[in-house]
């Protein structure tokens, strides 16, 4: 590999520098964060000789470096980059440089490959960075074991991380937990000494998923302070790490970073055999938490693989009918749904064999005849007909026991020799590892897929994998996560290779199954099972830190929500789940004509806001009454913009004051109405203020300097209310 012309590299992308000194034995990372420039010659040095800190009492008598492979070899006390033991030895790795190249790759991404090399433990270790257009940071690394005649046995890797270094300033982490129906829940604490180590044993990144690792300065809120975040894009067992030592790294505070979390001799490498971690995605913003989510969505919107058709409004058939299928019913619910503008039906759970309830059938993908005696032909045709794509619900990785599949196959089962655990959800995975059990789901799927000219695939996963033991072919039990999740997404891969055109949605009960690599064989995530909406508004904003609202399924649901009770007001619904891919999950067969006709006028709005919603800018304003929320979305070019404003609870002030409204150009001026299409908010006040009176009416004009820094005098709504508010830039 030939050496870069200098031996410090800087990559720089979207106001973002990342450089990297490759000196021997390992190189050190330089810097991370904030755009350096062009750096000169005297920048280079300069970065090199104060990137070397004091020598410390008690301490190790050279200066400590942060290297790019940090190991006890280079007197590193942390979390090491790898770890493993060749039978019991080899446990010390000595890593060093081997060669690097950097290059520039299209649309102004920047790439830096360094190899290492380990005489110790055998291994070869290529570490790739990505700088993206958009200021991210692709971090990954494969480690290959030599090759050679005399073999002292396999290598198991018990660990390997990536880890960027974090400076001083930062010393607040924020992440994530939650459980079904309220995921992706925040959490803030101080980053005290140690480890603050997030470690998923679900075989799924789980309705807690740690999701985005962050550390700021104290109290970034959404649009200011600086912060530094890691996803790691993995489906199956994962850990995040933020580790802040006395010593420091280097001349920084703390590391970040993540991997996959391996159980032990899950990866053993025999001479020729290679491990690839995750791809762990870095971010750095000093616009807060927005400038964060602004980079994820920019990266992600530049993939090829990004969806670039309008996204199609839903309906989902679950909380409608769930298991009570009736062919008549169901031809209603989709002309019902065709009438108020729905593009795509997405016929849930309960249609292939001998599904009648979740205790039987998973497995068996092949349509129930008792149910449609024609096979789903009629429907299909029937929601084609309407002009509507036609999806179905699977859950391929899993199997009831009381399931053909279960009982023709039950060597196919995830689980140990000793006999399977609990089940959940009355089910057990499939061993996507066994050739011919892949084999069957691929085939049936596919067979699905073509024969009813299937559009959309949501493609579910309702349980954590416990004891996930496969069978190998030494007949012996091993750990399976790992194949499994790459078996999972040969699958997913191989179908969509066989059916371009086709979407897939992850769901896992909800969204127990969200990362940046089942993204990239996904259209769309069902972010929740939750569709009330006070719920909603919570996991939206924070599944939106990662993911663009175009991603992000958002439906509306019934009236009285069915995983909380909560009893809402349609206006609420609807406008929530506006801000996302919008759906319907209701039965609309029971709906008044009333109802129907919002359900109608909100379907066409979405239609007319999904270029601004599906494009442009998320925003969130840092409102300081929690009871409320302030969001939106703004055109790139800062010209138009739909916010909502929306109180979840009441609150002991009574006025809610000026709010400043996020991503507005404030030299520019704009005009400002209320959108109640879908209904309007009921209000905890006798008369609002007095732009809005205006705004209820129709344009008002309000200069850009006065909605993004002097802000508006918000009403007071009554709780579980929000309100829609448009803004165009005033054409001169
Ligand atoms: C869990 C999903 O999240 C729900 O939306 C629904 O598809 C059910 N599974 C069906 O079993």
């Amino acid at each position: 590999m030939p050496m870069p012309d200098s031996d410090v590299v800087h990559l720089r992308a979207g106001g973002t520098s990342f450089v990297v000194e490759l000196t021997e034995p390992v190189p050190r990372i330089l810097h991370w964060g904030t755009d350096l420039g062009e750096l000169s010659e005297a920048g280079r040095s300069a970065l090199r000789l104060t990137a070397e800190p004091a020598v410390l009492n008690n301490s190790i008598d050279s200066p400590r470096r942060f290297s790019i492979w940090p190991t006890e070899a280079e007197g590193w006390s942390g979390t090491p980059a790898h770890q493993g033991h060749v039978e019991g030895s080899a446990t010390s790795p000595r890593p060093q440089l081997a060669g690097a190249m950097s290059r520039q790759l299209p649309e102004g991404a920047w790439e830096l490959v360094i190899e290492l090399g380990d005489e110790i433990s055998g291994l070869d270790i290529e570490i790739t960075y990505r700088l993206t257009a958009a200021g991210i940071l692709e971090v990954s690394a494969g480690l290959t074991r030599r090759g050679g005649t005399d073999d002292p046995g396999p290598y198991s890797l018990a660990d390997a991380c990536t880890l960027l270094p974090l400076p001083g300033r930062a010393t607040e982490v924020l992440d994530f937990t939650g459980k079904w129906c309220r995921e992706r829940a925040p959490q803030r604490r101080p980053l005290a000494f140690g480890s603050h180590a997030r470690e998923v044993r679900r075989g799924r990144p789980g309705h807690d998923s740690p999701y985005l690792l962050a550390a700021g300065v104290p109290g970034f809120g959404f649009r200011t302070g600086e912060v530094w975040g890691v996803h790691v894009a993995w489906s199956g067992n994962q850990r995040y790490l933020v580790e802040r030592m006395p010593e420091g790294a280097g001349t920084h505070a703390a590391v970040l970073g993540g991997g996959e979390l391996l159980v032990p001799g899950e990866v053993r490498l025999r001479p020729g055999e290679a491990y690839r971690t995750p791809v762990c995605y870095f971010g750095w913003s000093d616009r807060g938490l927005d400038g964060l989510a602004d980079r994820f969505h920019e990266m992600l919107r530049a993939r090829p693989s990004h969806p670039s058709t309008p996204r199609p409004l839903v309906l989902n058939t679950w909380e409608a009918v769930y298991y009570d299928y009736d062919a008549d019913r169901l031809i209603a619910l989709a002309d019902r749904a065709a009438e108020i503008g729905v593009e795509r039906l997405v016929l849930d759970d309960g249609w292939f064999t001998g599904r009648r309830n979740d205790r039987a059938g998973l497995g068996d993908w092949t349509v129930d005849e008792e149910i449609w005696p024609g096979g789903l032909t009629p429907l299909a045709d029937h929601v084609h007909a309407l002009g509507m794509q036609f999806g179905l619900w699977v859950e391929p990785e899993m199997v009831n026991l009381d399931s053909r599949l279960g009982r023709q196959h039950p060597e196919w089962i995830l689980g140990p020799s000793a006999g399977l655990g609990p089940s959940a959800r009355h089910q057990y995975a499939v061993n996507l590892a066994d050739h011919e059990a892949w084999t069957y789901l691929l085939k049936s799927l596919d067979a699905i897929i073509t024969r009813y000219a299937i559009d959309y695939l949501k493609w579910d996963h309702n349980r954590d994998l416990h004891e996930a033991v496969r069978r190998a072919g030494d007949g012996r039990d091993r750990p399976g996560v790992h194949a499994q999740t790459l078996a999972l997404y040969r699958l997913l891969d191989t179908l969509r290779a066989r059916h371009p055109a086709l979407e897939i949605e992850t769901s896992a009960g909800g969204g127990g199954r969200i990362d940046l690599a089942i993204l990239q064989r996904a259209d769309r995530v069902w972010a929740s099972d939750c569709n009330d909406p006070v719920e909603r508004q919570a996991i939206q904003r924070w599944t939106a830190q990662l993911l663009p609202p175009e991603l992000i399924g958002a439906h509306v649901g019934a009236e009285q929500a069915h995983t909380t009770r909560r009893v809402t007001s349609q206006s609420f619904r609807l406008a929530t789940a506006l801000f996302g891919h919008a759906g319907i999950e209701h039965d609309l067969t029971g709906c008044s004509r009333e109802e129907l006709g919002r359900l109608a006028a909100w379907a066409k709005m979405y239609r007319e806001f999904r270029p601004l919603l599906h494009h442009g800018r998320v925003v969130r304003a840092d409102v300081g009454d929690e009871a409320t929320m302030l969001h939106g979305v703004v055109s790139r070019d800062a010209t138009a913009a739909l916010f909502c404003w929306a109180r979840l609870t009441t609150s002991a002030e009574g006025q809610s004051g000026r709010e400043r409204f996020p991503g507005l150009a404030a030299d520019r001026d704009y005009q400002v109405r209320i959108r109640g299409d879908a209904g309007y908010p009921s209000m905890h006040q006798t008369a609002p203020p007095a732009w809005l009176r205006h705004a209820l009416d129709g344009w008002v004009g309000i200069p850009g300097v006065i909605l993004s820094r002097a802000g508006l005098p918000m009403p007071a709504l009554n709780p579980e209310q929000a309100m829609l508010i448009e803004m165009r830039e005033t054409r001169k």
